[in-house]
């Protein structure tokens, strides 16, 4: 690998390390006190401010650091770069940096993630902060009653953008590389956001439907994850203009039709993922990947693998088979071992 390339891909992977402290929240035991705060490694000061003055939502937050660690490793397990940064980059210093499509999933899930498991707290009544959405109320135009617990999005959503965001402001928001984080972390959100959904139930006897109540929830986060996925897949590469005295982030190609609040934006492609390279942490290469041989996507081993070939082993598979469900209710399976190919790249 050239030094030029190198040095590229270091810049790059280290737009990935400013989220890193949420890999650091999340490996912590439960944050109960605010001499926690005070220990928490990877936080900025005015983290720190917003932790002692929420101690009871920050365990929310340590918990929607892991959900946005394991949902960006479920996203991208069929891809080269398998969110595995996470977990391997060690600690460096401060870094201004470009940001990659990679970059902008990562910023994005991430804010989705914290507004998520905040919003989640608050319904389930164990914070004295927030709870249910008590907006939601009376009879819908549809004819049925809002009650039950609606989901309390706004308060999340608030707490995300305070707490998320503040690195981005603290920063100074007139760095490009501030814009894309701030536009990336308000998509995650959105993501929730535009795909809140109904979910109802009917009173009334034997099943029949007279009263049906309503309440306004978020959907699992799953969804969100494939939702900011396709963000990623249709990512707009973006370049700062002037637009008066504001500083806008804008299509690099002006025949491209202009992102919206939920589309993700880019600054600079990212590099192809396909080596190991020592000196450059968390690059980790494709070596040893499993791939698809008949794909022709990027779980594929002709991309995967960068061209370098694969090698195929017999392995042997232990399955559920022969299930029997038995009255009542469990289901009996026999355990069948089988033979597959599996392919790794070389
Ligand atoms: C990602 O890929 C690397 C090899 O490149 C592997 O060691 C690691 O276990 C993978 N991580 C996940 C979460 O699949
Ligand atoms: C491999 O790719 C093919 C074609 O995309 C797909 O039908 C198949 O389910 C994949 N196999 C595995 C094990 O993922």
């Amino acid at each position: 690998m050239s030094e030029k390339c190198r040095r590229y891909i270091t810049r790059i992977l280290l737009c990935l390390f400013s989220v890193r402290y949420l890999a650091k929240l999340s490996s912590v035991g439960s944050i109960r006190d605010e001499e926690t705060c005070e220990r928490l490694r990877g936080l900025i000061q005015r983290q720190v401010q917003i932790c002692k003055r929420s101690v009871e939502v920050m365990d929310a937050v340590r918990r929607g650091a892991q959900l946005a660690i394991d949902e960006c490793q479920f996203q991208f397990r069929n891809r080269r770069w398998n969110c595995s940064t996470l977990e391997t980059m060690p600690v460096f210093g401060k870094v201004v940096t470009q940001g990659t499509r990679e970059a902008a999933f990562v910023y994005a899930i991430s804010a989705a993630s914290v507004a998520f498991a905040v919003t989640r707290a608050c319904s389930s009544g164990e914070l004295e902060k927030c709870g249910c959405d008590h907006n939601v109320h009376g009879v819908s135009p549809e004819g049925f009653q809002w009650s039950g617990c609606s989901d309390n999005i706004a308060y999340g959503v608030a707490f995300s953008q305070s707490f998320v965001d503040v690195r981005e402001r603290s920063k100074g928001q007139s760095s490009s590389r501030a814009l894309m984080n701030l536009h990336n972390n308000e998509a995650g959100r959105k993501a929730i956001l535009s795909h809140m959904r109904v979910e109802c139930k009917c009173h009334g006897v034997s099943g029949s439907c007279e009263v049906k109540t309503c309440w306004k929830a978020m959907p699992p986060f799953r969804k969100v994850g494939n939702v900011i996925k396709e963000k990623f897949d249709g990512a707009t590469e973006v370049e700062q203009r002037k637009v008066g005295t504001t500083k806008v982030l804008a299509p690099r190609n002006s025949q491209f039709k202009p992102h919206t609040d939920e589309d993700l934006v880019y600054l600079e492609p990212s590099p192809d993922f396909c080596d190991y390279d020592p000196r450059t942490p968390g690059m980790l290469g494709t070596v040893g990947r499993q791939c698809n041989r008949t794909s022709k996507a990027i779980d594929g081993c002709e991309l995967m693998c960068c061209g370098r070939g694969f090698q195929t082993q017999e392995v042997e598979v232990v399955d559920r088979c022969s299930c029997k469900f038995h009255w009542c209710c469990y289901v009996k399976c026999k355990q069948c071992r089988k033979m597959v190919e599996m392919h790794t790249c070389r």
